[in-house]
């Protein structure tokens, strides 16, 4: 079986579609359960014999993606793939009702507690996969593992940027505690795509409105993360950034095992305190 975050829209639905085309009982997760419903009709309108579950949490929330985790984990025994796709982008800085900033919170931490929940999961499930959509703004971002959480400094790129880097850094992470096992993890750039984004009120969605005509559509998008989670090519190759199929460099500080540690650390801190 398979599971998708963020399979409401954009380029998780296109994903969450080709798992279940390619025959796995495919989760899809979302925070509304009319969005999920839909999504999972929207679906079976295009793979009539898919079989697909919907399940809802809200991301930015670890206490409900813990819930979430144990619920999986409580329905299904084995898991072959687990995307972890959801992400936002905030143009202002959001602070969730557990205190956390929320872009941090939906794009690095709840994909922590979620991977580690599931972990046993994919373990018995193994040769799994855990593919992280990531973003190519981690190339240039900087990381200060104690300084994951921005406060004065916020800025949208570097908060984004950071998320992104440390999310990567989190996939590297798994795959070297992974090595062996069966169970592969990998971090993709899914390229410029006019998903969901381009909806955003005020500058953002403006910028992203104007980059439109040049993105790739959310079906182009799932693409590279469809290829980490199916392709057979993929099967052995663990601990690795994918950009249009391909393995390409990632940011040279995700290679520091020792700032890799680092950053697990503080991520493992912040996801435990919530
Ligand atoms: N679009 C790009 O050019 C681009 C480039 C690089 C990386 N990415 C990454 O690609 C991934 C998918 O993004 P997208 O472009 O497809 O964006 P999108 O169209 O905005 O879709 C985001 C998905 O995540 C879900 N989501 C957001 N916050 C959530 C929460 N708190 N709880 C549960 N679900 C939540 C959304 O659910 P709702 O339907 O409820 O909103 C939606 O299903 C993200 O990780 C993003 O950072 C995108």
């Amino acid at each position: 079986m398979a599971i998708v975050t963020g399979a409401t829209g954009g380029i998780g639905r296109w994903i969450a579609l080709g798992l279940a085309r390619a025959g796995y009982h495919t989760v899809l997760i979302g925070r509304d359960d009319a969005r999920t419903k839909a999504a999972q009709a929207w679906i079976a309108q295009r793979v009539p014999q898919a079989s697909t579950e919907p399940m809802r949490a809200d991301l930015s929330l670890l206490a409900a993606t813990r819930a979430l985790g144990e619920q999986i984990a409580a329905r299904h025994r084995k898991i072959a793939v687990l995307v972890n796709n959801a992400g936002i982008f905030d143009a202002t800085r959001v602070v969730t009702a557990e205190g956390q900033e929320r872009m941090l919170a939906t794009n690095l931490l709840s994909p922590f507690v979620l991977t580690r929940a599931l972990l046993p999961a994919l373990l018995a499930g193994a040769p799994s996969r855990i593919v992280t959509v990531g973003s190519s703004t981690s190339d240039s971002a900087r990381i200060d593992p104690d300084g994951l959480v921005l406060g004065a400094r916020w800025t949208m790129v570097q908060a984004y940027g950071q998320s992104k880097l440390a999310a990567m850094m989190m996939t590297f992470a798994f795959a070297r505690q992974l090595a062996g096992t069966g169970v592969t993890a990998n971090v993709v750039h899914p390229g410029l795509v006019a998903s969901g984004l381009v909806r955003t009120p005020g500058i953002i969605g403006f910028a992203w409105r104007c980059m439109a005509p040049f993105a790739l559509s959310e079906e182009q998008g799932a693409d590279t993360p469809l290829a980490a989670a199916l392709a057979p090519e993929f099967a052995n190759i663990s601990g690795v950034y994918l950009k249009t199929r391909r393995v390409a460099p990632p940011n040279r500080q995700a290679l520091d095992p020792v700032l890799v540690d680092r950053v697990w650390a503080a991520t493992q801190r912040l996801a435990d305190v919530a």
